[in-house]
């Protein structure tokens, strides 16, 4: 199929109006013949749309605690985490942030930052401690108090359903996402939040990162449940991951609240054009599609591309069309959480029409090697994922960087690069956003630090400091930037 043929059939609803505008950034009459550098940096000056949403994110399992409160059942990370050897500094997330308990405490942070929307998980194992079955009556009472306390406070709740934390009943009973049954149980937990909470959650995100969660759990063992399977079986997970998402925007369908929006929460692999000509652009949507194969290009386009399947070969996973189907239910908003570029990209005279330049050993990064600042991301991210499958409404769903965040001689941390990192993207997605690609909101990760996976408290994310000791949570510099973005609906 052609990229420019692909059709708008997997949104099932339309982000009012907004134009794509995508071939061109608007200029003003008295602009032309001004560079497309200087017209893209005076329309970024026009702020963000009126009606864009500012959030931050968390999850649940990085910052509730409380894994035996209220019949919570074992997750796999709990597992995991207790494992010797699967965590830096031999840590777990048995209290974590304590938000459990503290919850009330967290919100008045969000609203000290001006914030109107805030992404959170829910845990499986909090609802069905056994993975499928009868709920735990109080599962969801946790949830419950905090979607009201937000919403007392003039913040609206996003939902994730699956941030990672599995029941380990499920691991147990069937190999987890190795079985098409996980994506089952996934869909009956899905069709149970949404009866219960839909009347005051209007979004919903489905899984969090589909690609790290096979991949660093299923492939390299970082993450839980921390299996190194060979590649037949984890693209056979990979699909399964999928099918999961699919059954599960059907059951929030079936059973929530008419008008309640879903979409996936993925990291995508990021290509931006390693220099700014139409036909490196052309290369980098291309490669886009392609590396993407796995996750969203099937989610939005229900078809396992031929790059995807030839790289696959005999390790491709066995699917049927009814799966694909089910994989490409129509959603309302993509998610995407943006870190940092994937790839540079060339466009090349080869079969596939692009190369991938390889990165000099002096890209710069930030306090961890993975995270590559590279702020362009942020803007061809969602520009891509307009143009190539024509998304109407998208979420940056995480954006931040770890930081040493040493409190200075007076207390305070001075995250200096946690800002630049921050003012850097977001005057990307500004770029993106003054030229139509349709951003609806942005949630910075994360509002605390908390419990970072395989890093335990070593890497901290959070733009409010967290002694693990006391709880205490301080504003790091890089609050009171965002609390400046957010009241000027800006940032230059
Ligand atoms: C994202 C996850 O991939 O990266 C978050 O959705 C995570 O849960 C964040 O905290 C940072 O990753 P890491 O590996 O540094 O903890």
């Amino acid at each position: 199929m052609s990229l420019d043929g692909l059709s708008r059939r997997h949104f099932a609803t339309l982000a009012g109006g907004a134009a794509l505008g995508l071939s061109a950034a608007p200029v003003h009459p008295a602009d032309a013949g001004r560079s497309e550098v200087r017209a893209a940096a005076e329309n970024s000056l026009a702020g963000f749309p009126a009606d864009f949403r500012w959030g931050t994110a968390t999850s649940a399992y990085q910052i509730e605690g409380a894994i035996n409160e209220d019949g919570r059942g074992p997750a796999i990370w709990d597992r995991f985490a207790h494992t010797p050897g699967t965590i830096i500094d031999n840590s777990n997330a048995d209290v974590a942030d304590d938000h459990y308990r503290l919850y009330r405490d967290d919100v008045q942070l969000m609203k000290a930052l001006g914030a109107t929307t805030y992404r959170f998980s829910i845990a499986w194992p909090r609802v069905f401690p056994d993975g499928s079955g009868t709920p735990n009556p109080k599962g969801l009472d946790f949830y419950d108090r905090l979607i009201d306390e937000l919403l007392a406070n003039g913040i609206e709740p996003f939902a994730t359903l699956y941030h990672w934390d599995l029941p380990q009943a499920l691991q147990d009973r069937f190999g987890g996402w190795m079985s098409r049954d996980t994506a089952k149980a996934f869909a009956d937990y899905a069709a149970y939040v949404a009866e219960r909470l839909t009347d005051r959650v209007s979004h919903i995100f489905t899984i969090n990162e589909c690609s790290r969660l096979v991949h660093l759990g299923h492939g390299l063992g970082i993450d839980a449940p921390g299996l190194k399977l060979p590649q037949a079986e984890l693209n056979q997970v990979r699909h399964n991951v999928a099918l999961g998402h699919g059954l599960s925007v059907q059951a929030i369908r079936a059973r929530g609240r008419p008008g309640t929006k879903v979409g996936p929460a993925e990291n995508l692999v990021v290509c931006i054009p390693a220099i700014d000509t139409p036909a490196n652009v052309r290369a980098a949507e291309i490669a886009t599609r392609e590396l993407n194969g796995g996750y969203l290009t099937v989610i939005l386009e229900g078809q396992y591309i031929d790059g995807f399947l030839a790289q696959a070969g005999k390790d491709a996973p066995k699917y049927t069309a009814e799966d694909l189907r089910i994989i490409s239910s129509p959603i309302d908003f993509l998610g995407l959480n943006i870190y940092k570029p994937d790839h540079y990209v060339l466009a090349a005279d080869n079969e596939r029409g692009f190369t991938l330049a390889p990165f000099p050993a002096s890209f710069p990064h930030m306090d961890a090697d993975w995270l590559r600042f590279g702020p362009e991301a942020m803007y061809w991210a969602p520009r891509h994922a307009a143009k190539l499958w024509g998304v109407r409404s998208i979420y940056i769903t995480e954006n931040g960087t770890s930081s040493v965040d040493e409190p200075a001689a007076d207390g305070n941390v001075y995250d200096l690069d946690r800002v630049m990192y921050l003012r850097n993207y977001l005057q990307q997605l500004q770029r993106a956003t003054s030229q139509g690609v349709p951003v609806a909101g942005y949630f910075l990760w994360s509002l605390i630090d908390n419990f970072e996976w395989a890093d335990g408290y070593q890497k901290r994310f959070g733009i409010y400091r967290v002694d693990f000791k006391t709880q205490r949570r301080t504003p790091k510099l890089s609050a009171s930037f965002y609390r400046e973005v957010i009241k000027q609906n800006s940032v230059v």
